[in-house]
């Protein structure tokens, strides 16, 4: 396994090319199977997520193969509805296979996705909106079995107590994209990666009016063409590097964006003194406030509120702010396995229910850190660029899942981190057994 070293202090400067959008990629591969043609996809980040996802699809049937470092062509001429268990389980976003199987072939095996350190990530809504389509579903040793050869459109309500759900969404829209007549989805997820779903699909022929309101109508036809789509940028790579300059409190240009998809995070940035200016179109300068930040209040909500998928982040960036900021988790209640971590590094931070006391403003030491998800190990990382000293982040491959070459970038950024094998781990830090 590897780890990564940051010796923190420095502020970081320069340019950061962001990669194409994980979740936006990730459902894309599977709306690819709605088409027996070859669809091309564009920008897609270069992850271990992402190859997971090839793999499954090559277990489908689908032929697939990566034409450069961020192309991918999937021709899935003849697809099986089995998915493999021992990759379903890696990936909870292979839920995602259920509406194009059901689709395309009128029938999904696919295992209920694996827990997840960030809370309970249930599917009821995936299943409710396929049942109210007339999918006949059971669950067989842990195995989802979707039997659409009923489909029928229907209107549905797929909000859930928490909101939406962008993957329940993504579901239910390519189980509808083949179903004759009109399907609406009411309380319908707004995220961007929604939208360009829904772009890609129209792009291959579908009939999908209300991408990016709460209001989904789908007026389902015969068939679907295969396309070349090129992946929307990722904003939750963007935000973080924007709070990586934060933190450090240093100057960066965050190239290759779509400023207008940071929604609520760029107005708690400001709010805060994190100067963002986007002078062209796809690029966005950040620098932070001369007389130092203010501490914020962070309530995570769907899209426009701010990002679940930013919380650890924005918590570490406000253990480096004077003063009391709070932290309010409305998506994944429980997603707080980064603050026993950032504790180890002398954060004064307490949990009230779903709510996070940062008491900012003390200097963070360098420690040994483990990471539990990507965007607490991403936490961790920035971290440690403010902290004194080394800090050694474990479990690392849960940062590859989701950023593309996180730590060559924040070198490139002046930042001092090093990857390295484990073994590196001074004596005082490895287990007994080592
Ligand atoms: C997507 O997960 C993202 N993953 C997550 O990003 C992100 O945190 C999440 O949306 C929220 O924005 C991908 O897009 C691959 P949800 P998803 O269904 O679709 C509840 C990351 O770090 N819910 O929108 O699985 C659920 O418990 C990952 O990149 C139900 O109750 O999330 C949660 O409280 C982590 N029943 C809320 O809705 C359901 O059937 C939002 O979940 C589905 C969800």
């Amino acid at each position: 396994m590897e780890i990564l070293r940051i010796k923190g202090g420095n502020q970081i400067s320069g340019d950061v090319q962001i990669s194409g959008s994980k979740n936006a990629a990730l459902p894309q591969f599977a709306a690819a199977l709605l088409s027996a043609e070859e669809t091309i996809l564009e920008n897609v980040p270069d992850l271990s997520d992402i190859r997971f996802m090839g793999e499954i699809l090559t277990h489908l049937g689908a032929e697939v193969s990566k034409l450069g470092p961020n192309t991918w062509k999937i021709y899935p001429a003849n697809v099986q509805p089995n998915a493999p268990y021992e990759l379903v389980r890696k990936m909870r976003a292979s839920i995602c296979l259920l509406g194009p199987l059901v689709a395309r072939i009128k029938k999904a095996k696919v295992p209920m996705p694996g827990g997840c350190v960030i809370g309970h990530r249930p599917i009821d809504l995936h299943l409710l909106a396929l049942r109210q389509m007339g999918a006949e579903i059971s669950l067989n040793q842990g195995i989802v079995e979707v039997d659409g050869s009923g489909l029928q459109a229907v209107d549905i309500f797929i909000g859930g107590r928490h909101g939406s759900t962008v993957t329940g969404t993504a579901n239910a829209l390519m189980a509808a994209v083949l179903t004759p007549g009109v399907t609406t989805l009411d309380g319908a997820a707004c995220e961007p990666e929604i939208v360009d779903l829904c772009t890609m699909l129209i792009k291959m022929g579908a009939r999908i009016d209300g991408a990016g309101s709460h209001l989904l109508k789908i007026e389902g036809v015969e068939k679907l063409n295969g396309c070349t789509h090129r992946v929307i940028p990722d904003r939750i790579e963007a935000a973080t590097y924007i709070m990586s300059a934060a933190i450090t409190r240093g100057k960066i240009r965050v190239k290759g964006i779509t400023p207008g998809h940071l929604g609520a995070f760029a107005k708690v940035m400001h709010e805060s003194g994190v100067i963002l200016s986007s002078n062209e179109e796809d690029s966005m300068d950040v620098h932070t406030r001369a007389d130092g930040l203010s501490p914020f209040e962070v309530v995570t909500l769907p899209y426009p509120g701010f990002p679940t998928d930013l919380q650890a982040q924005a918590c570490a960036l406000a253990c480096t702010v004077p003063g009391l900021s709070i932290l309010t988790e409305r998506v994944y209640p429980s997603r707080f396995m980064h603050i026993p971590e950032l504790l180890r590094m002398g954060a004064e931070v307490s949990l009230e229910g779903a709510n996070a006391i940062v008491r900012g403003g003390k200097p963070l030491n360098g420690a040994p850190v483990m990471a539990s998800d990507l965007r607490a190990s991403a936490a961790l990382i920035l971290a440690g660029l403010a902290a004194e000293g080394e800090t050694w982040v474990h479990r690392i491959y849960h940062l590859d899942r989701g950023y593309e070459s996180f730590d060559n970038k924040l070198r490139n950024l002046g930042a001092e981190v090093e990857r390295l094998p484990e073994t590196a781990l001074p004596p005082t830090f490895r287990s007994p057994t080592d």
